[in-house]
């Protein structure tokens, strides 16, 4: 949807400014907090909060909180990326050197603590990771359930470390992770570019209104997300909402267990699922769903199962 002439002049003044157009370039890279763009721009936060506060009115940029940090991204409005994406192509050099350097320096510092965190998390994973087959062969069943694409747009909601991204974003052209944690995004950040996956955009956003454009993305994952959310079936709602004609949604996650013990040590919300639960919700959610793949453990344990489900490929298409 096109904006009015005084929307579009106020976002236009909203850029018009030397530093305004270095955090666009900033914000085009990566999702930066005030103190990131204080540190890069060489300027104090109060100076660079007014400087936000005025883009943010102009609708160029978004602020969203996450845990007692407030970060910053270009608005997902396609009408001000069009804008914004204009204004910094018509630049000879889209940032400067210092400025290239020191974002360089805050991606940096966040690996560096994203590693300390996932240190300090990865034992209790592995402990999960115990109780159910060996992870190659889950990954092996998901890279089958996907198919071999190649993929228009792949959404991975609740993308963690990105091991979805790193597993499938190389069959398609163009992959979103999506995760309500920096720590985890900065990890998947990371991974992602060690393993030379092209066009991955890491958002921070939560899966229950993710902001995404319906209809728009031919492959989505959920991938042992759903056991630590309140209201699943809102998630999935969500998740297929972005489900195009055609396109389909996998959901990897635990059979029903009677596991208590992953509530108290591990924040699971449900102790997994069963098949009649994920189906109905999927169908509620529009999409046509076959029998879950099950992946049984070895001994005692948890049972993996990954359901797919469709929209047919003659749904209505509906705008976003
Ligand atoms: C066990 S990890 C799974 C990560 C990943 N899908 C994988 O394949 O390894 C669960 C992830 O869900 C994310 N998460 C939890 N609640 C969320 C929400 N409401 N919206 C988005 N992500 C969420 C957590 O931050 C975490 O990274």
């Amino acid at each position: 949807m096109n904006w009015t002439a005084d929307q579009t002049i106020e976002a236009l003044r909203g850029a018009g400014e030397p530093t305004r157009l270095r955090v666009l370039a900033l914000l085009a890279g990566d999702e930066l907090s005030v103190m990131e763009l204080s540190h890069i721009l060489d300027q104090s936060q109060p100076r660079v909060s007014r400087h936000l506060k005025l883009m943010t009115e102009a609708g160029l940029i978004e602020r969203f909180p996450d845990g007692a940090r407030v970060y910053y991204r270009l608005s997902s409005d396609p009408t001000a990326r069009r804008l914004v994406d204009t204004v910094l192509d018509l630049l000879d050099d889209r940032s400067s050197e210092q400025d290239h350097r020191r974002l360089d320096e805050v991606r940096r510092d966040r690996e560096a603590a994203a590693e300390a965190y996932f240190e300090q998390v990865a034992p209790q994973w592995d402990r999960i990771r115990s109780l159910y087959v060996c992870e190659s062969a889950v990954e092996a069943a998901i890279e089958r359930a996907a198919g071999p694409g190649p993929f228009e747009r792949l959404v991975d909601l609740g993308t963690g470390s990105g091991r979805m991204l790193t597993l499938l974003g190389g069959r398609a052209r163009m992959a979103v992770g999506l995760d309500l944690s920096q720590n985890m995004l900065n990890i998947a950040r990371a991974k992602v570019a060690q393993a030379g996956v092209g066009k991955v955009e890491l958002r921070h956003g939560d899966i229950f209104a993710t902001r995404l454009p319906s209809q728009s993305a031919d492959l989505v994952l959920v991938h042992q997300v759903l056991h630590y959310l309140a209201d699943p079936a809102t998630a999935i709602n969500e998740a297929a909402r972005l489900v195009m004609p055609g396109g389909k949604l996998l959901i990897i996650d635990f059979a029903r267990h009677d596991l208590e013990e992953l509530r108290e040590e591990h924040q699971h919300r449900r102790l997994g699922f069963t098949d009649a639960e994920i189906n109905g919700w999927l169908a509620d959610a529009g999409l046509r769903a076959s029998a879950p793949i099950a992946l049984p453990p070895d001994k005692d344990g948890l049972t993996v199962l990954i359901w797919t489900a469709v929209r047919p490929a003659d749904a209505k298409r509906s705008v976003a």
